[in-house]
């Protein structure tokens, strides 16, 4: 039989016995209606504004899969249920195959995460040259490029990090794991250029529910074509001074 590839994770249900609406974070509205995510792409993007739950949904599923919600890979700690968060215990993760392997990454806790890795493993891995003395973004990709192998990786918001161009080089890096099955990818992005990654599963966190869309459809890639095509538009609105004459 041929060995399965990603994705390794179907789905995230959230378990409504366990969903008490009064209390956060299970009152968060996007939550409203609960969680059933099927992971059904190699590649997935989780979009919404600003405070609308991805991180805190991003951190429950990292702390499911054993993965350190701080951002790291697995965390021994965390490997009993009882020492999960509210969240975590609230939700059923659905795997085949099951993977132990991969990491959770939040762009803004990667110089801790540079850190761990460089305490962890072989300098030469990144090129020989410590993480730290390369640029966030150079270090970033530089992780990516020689870190990332078979497994399950939770990101949030990799784009911190990465210049326009950087970031069509890392959906190159995602496009090289996930085309022949070595990995599957949960991303929580504001970027448009992301998000339009081909095949990309799209979630969004908007309107009070979590719910599939095209990317065309965020408010991110619908706003940020339309101030680019007349950002003049936008400042008239914005500065009560604006002269565009
Ligand atoms: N400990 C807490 N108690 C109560 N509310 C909290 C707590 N931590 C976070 N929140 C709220 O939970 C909501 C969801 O936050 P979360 O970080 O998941 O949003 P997000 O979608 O990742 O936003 P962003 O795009 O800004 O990263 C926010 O409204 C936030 O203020
Ligand atoms: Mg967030």
């Amino acid at each position: 039989m041929p060995k399965l590839g990603a994705p390794f994770l179907h789905s995230i249900t959230s378990l409504e016995e366990n969903f008490d609406r009064s209390r956060f974070p299970f009152n968060i509205p996007a939550y409203d209606k609960g969680i059933n995510i099927a992971l059904d792409s190699k590649v997935t993007m989780l979009v919404g504004e600003n405070g609308s739950g991805k991180s805190t949904l991003l951190e429950a599923v990292a702390e499911c899969c054993g993965f350190d919600p701080e951002g790291g890979n697995r965390d021994h700690y965390r490997e009993s249920f009882e020492d999960r968060s509210e969240l975590a215990k609230a939700l059923r993760l659905s795997w085949l195959p099951r993977t132990t392997e991969g990491f959770f990454l939040r762009a803004e806790s990667f110089f801790n995460f540079a850190t761990y890795i460089e305490e962890v493993s072989n300098l030469r891995a990144y090129g020989g040259k410590s993480l730290h003395k390369q640029s966030h973004g150079e270090s970033f990709l530089a992780l990516f490029e020689n870190r990332f192998e078979h497994g399950f990786y939770i990101l949030d918001e990799p784009e911190a990090a990465l210049s326009p161009q950087r970031q069509l080089a890392f959906m190159s890096i995602i496009n090289q794991l996930e085309a022949p099955g070595h990995a599957q990818f949960l991303i929580a992005t504001h970027s448009p250029i992301l998000l339009s990654y081909p095949g990309a599963k799209v979630i969004s966190f908007d309107d009070g529910e979590i719910k599939q869309i095209d990317y065309k459809e965020s408010s991110h890639y619908q706003l940020t074509k339309s101030f680019l095509d007349s950002p003049e538009r936008y400042f008239r609105q914005l500065f009560e001074d604006y002269d565009d004459a």
